[in-house]
């Protein structure tokens, strides 16, 4: 029996399907609150609990052998803070997961996971690795750059402004380089850890076939969406100022200084190791966003 965290969320959205047509049986951790229409009738096992409380999940987890843990959050508000989530919670699952028996621990961590990260969200996501790797248990840890797909955080989002704006603003001259990776490859690879020993204690950045400027992955989704726009190159101290008010005015604000961080790292990895080791041929960049787009 697998245990899903985050099953309501993009990526979950799309793992869960998959998970059923493999004939693996799946509990998928539901909120009290969580939007779980989204699941359709793919997840016939739901569980209500949550990360930040360990005692709900001694529970939800009794009698799973595996645990595929994508729960996270983009960014930070009150408890729901990276090191609550990424940390903290992590620790939660991670020690259930241990005391239950379980025998495989997928991780989605991120690129960039690194100690001494500038950025929270990278910094704990590192730590949360690393409390994995010391638990005993045997882990695969899984760091995509960026996600995209049907209702992503990325794509969907510069799709939106390029539909509603005359001029597009992007972060800097737009020039730093990233691997988008389609939404199904990541969950093929996710699913292939889960069945595959030789996966275990493994690390892998997960990255998608086309090597691409900013700049230029926003013009592709004009391109491809049927609203091509003019860009305009916001200056850095710009962006930075930018952020810092919206944290100061909103409880939820829709750009962050630590979002600034990560989007101004080049997200890059070598994408013919995950074809090789996986057996996959990922998705072109073009073809992935005429998948959905259109
Ligand atoms: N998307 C990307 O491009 C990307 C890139 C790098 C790494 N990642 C990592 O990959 C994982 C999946 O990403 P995603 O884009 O699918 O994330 P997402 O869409 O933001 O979904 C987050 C999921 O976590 C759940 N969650 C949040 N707080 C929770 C808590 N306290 N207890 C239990 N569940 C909780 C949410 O449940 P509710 O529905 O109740 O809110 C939701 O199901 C995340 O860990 C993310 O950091 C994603």
């Amino acid at each position: 029996m697998i245990f899903l965290t985050g099953s309501t969320g993009f990526l979950g959205r799309h793992l869960v399907p998959l998970l059923k047509e493999r004939g693996l049986q799946t509990r998928c951790l539901i909120r009290e609150n969580s939007k779980t229409d989204c699941l359709g009738d793919s997840c016939e096992d739901k569980v209500i609990g949550d990360i930040l409380n360990e005692a709900s999940l001694k529970y939800c987890m009794r009698g799973v052998d595996t645990v595929i843990h994508l729960a996270g959050v983009r960014m930070e508000t009150g408890p729901a803070s990276f090191e609550g989530i990424f940390y903290l919670g992590t620790r939660h699952v991670v020690d259930v997961a241990k005391a239950s028996g379980v025998k495989r621990f997928i991780f989605l961590s991120t690129y960039g996971a690194r100690p001494k990260a500038k950025s929270r969200f990278h910094h704990f996501k590192w730590l949360a690795e690393e409390y994995l790797k010391h638990s005993g248990l045997k882990y695969t840890i899984l760091r995509p750059t960026v996600i995209y797909g049907s209702s992503d955080h990325f794509v969907t989002r510069w799709a939106r402004k390029l539909k509603v704006l005359p001029i597009v603003p992007i972060l800097g001259k737009g020039g730093n380089l990233l691997q988008p990776i389609y939404v199904e490859d990541v969950a093929r690879c996710v699913i292939q850890s889960l069945e595959d020993p030789a996966k275990s204690e493994k690390i892998y950045e997960l990255g998608g076939p086309d090597r691409l400027a900013f700049r230029k992955i926003v013009r592709l989704i004009g391109e491809i969406s049927g609203h091509r726009r003019r860009l305009f190159y916001w200056p850095l101290s710009w962006v930075k100022a930018f952020a810092y008010f919206m944290e100061l005015l909103f409880p939820h604000p829709p750009f962050t200084s630590d979002e600034m961080l990560r989007w101004m790292e080049d997200r890059v990895c070598d994408h013919h190791v995950i074809e090789k080791e996986f057996g996959l041929k990922l998705t072109p960049f073009q073809e992935g966003l005429k998948k959905f787009l259109k």
